[in-house]
């Protein structure tokens, strides 16, 4: 048993006469943390905390006291413990934020999207409660999901969802916007409720790259054997046809490719759907033609999910599942540790590629890795 699952315990006896209680008049929803969070712990079999009921999410706070992010400037005073209405404040304020950057000409190429297709087939419908979710990968995401597919009905609790069904979206009664007519999909788009979550960009690239790169999970093939070769092909300064299976891709190799603003198209079309795990936020889900109601971070998601459930007003019917302590957390030894052999030039184009990802959702450009 590893020290962090130790504290994780003890923590959980300290609030043990809660959850007593909360399991005797537990008529909510409860289910397990599943590892599609950016990072795995380490020295865990599966990222999953055996045993977590979790109870009303606003009743068992984080062990955690919320800690602001480096990343996220928009956080309350590190002393007070937030309450719903501070948090009420602080979503608001990066709505606003959201708003006046999609104002800002300069960064017009970066923040407006159509919305096309694939930015449809991004988002979710949970039609019984009015609900929107554009999915971004690396979030969290399955829990989202699973959480919008209950409500929906076709299961009545997350652990009777099978892992195969959770991305299928033909079986699992969680339909694609894409899936209706444009009537239908206006009257959703201008009276639901609708969120999706972000965290940083670049963190979210390395998070991005490490999945599908480098442990290459065995039911995905094609990272390895379609698209790294690609790449690698396309923007490796010296390679031999005969290393490109042998090395793999590098992180520099996926850095100067995310940051070829023209030469990717053509790339990215072959890669299909499999570049949501990289393209940017904006891209993903036009937030500046779509009028998001709240937009999450991943480094404060401990204070965004029940704000986003009762936001939404389900949070009497679902809980989001327990977050592993610290999982979510920017670390900027991991950022630098990634970007230290990249050259400040593919640096300063990556970030010209994603700067509107940065001020959309008020994250600080990475000045440490590019002056
Ligand atoms: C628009 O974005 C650019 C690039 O980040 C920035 O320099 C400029 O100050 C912004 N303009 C306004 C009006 O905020
Ligand atoms: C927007 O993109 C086009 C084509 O990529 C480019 O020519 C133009 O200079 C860009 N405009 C701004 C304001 O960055
Ligand atoms: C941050 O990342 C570094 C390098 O990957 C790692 O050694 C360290 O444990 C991480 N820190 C935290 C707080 O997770």
């Amino acid at each position: 048993m590893g020290e962090a699952m130790r504290h994780h315990w003890l923590l959980l006896g300290a609030c043990g006469w809660v959850l007593l209680i909360l399991m005797f008049v537990s008529k909510f929803i409860s289910f397990r943390a599943i590892d599609d969070y950016g990072e795995r712990f380490s020295g865990q079999s599966s990222g999953t905390v055996p045993g977590t009921k979790v109870a009303k999410p606003n009743l068992v706070s984080s062990p955690d006291k919320p800690v602001p992010q480096p990343s996220d400037p928009v956080t309350v005073q590190p002393s007070a413990v937030p309450t719903d209405a501070d948090w009420q404040a602080v979503s608001e304020r990066r709505i606003e934020l959201l708003s006046t950057v999609c104002k800002n000409s300069s960064l017009r190429n970066l923040t407006h999207v159509s919305i096309s297709k694939f930015v449809l087939d991004r988002i979710f419908v949970c039609d019984k409660h009015k609900i929107l979710f554009c999915q971004t990968p690396k979030v969290g995401n399955t829990q989202w999901k699973k959480v919008l597919i209950v409500l929906n009905g076709a299961f009545s609790t997350v652990e009777e969802i099978p892992e195969n069904l959770v991305h299928d979206h033909e079986k699992n009664g969680l339909p694609r916007l894409s899936s209706l007519t444009p009537q239908e999909i206006t009257h959703r788009l201008n009276t639901y409720f609708k969120f999706f979550i972000v965290r940083d960009p670049f963190e979210r690239l390395i998070s991005a790259f490490k999945d599908k790169f480098v442990k290459n999970p065995r039911f995905e093939p094609w990272y390895k054997h379609d698209i790294a070769p690609a790449i690698i092909r396309k923007y490796r300064k010296s390679h031999r046809d005969n290393d490109l299976a042998a090395s793999g891709l590098h992180f520099e190799d996926f850095v100067r490719y995310l940051g070829d603003v023209e030469g990717r198209r053509r790339v990215d079309r072959q890669f299909g759907e499999h570049i949501i795990h990289w393209v940017t936020y904006a891209d993903l889900c036009a937030p500046c033609e779509i009028h998001y109601s709240v937009v999450g971070h991943h480094e404060t998601l401990e204070k965004d999910a029940p704000y986003i459930l009762k936001a939404a007003g389900i949070d009497q019917l679902v809980s989001y599942p327990a977050i592993p302590p610290g999982i979510t957390r920017y670390n900027r030894t991991k950022v630098e540790h990634y970007f230290s052999g990249i050259s400040k030039r593919d640096i300063r184009r990556l970030y010209a590629r994603y700067q509107g990802d940065f001020h959309l959702f008020g994250y600080p450009s990475p000045d440490f890795l590019m002056n």
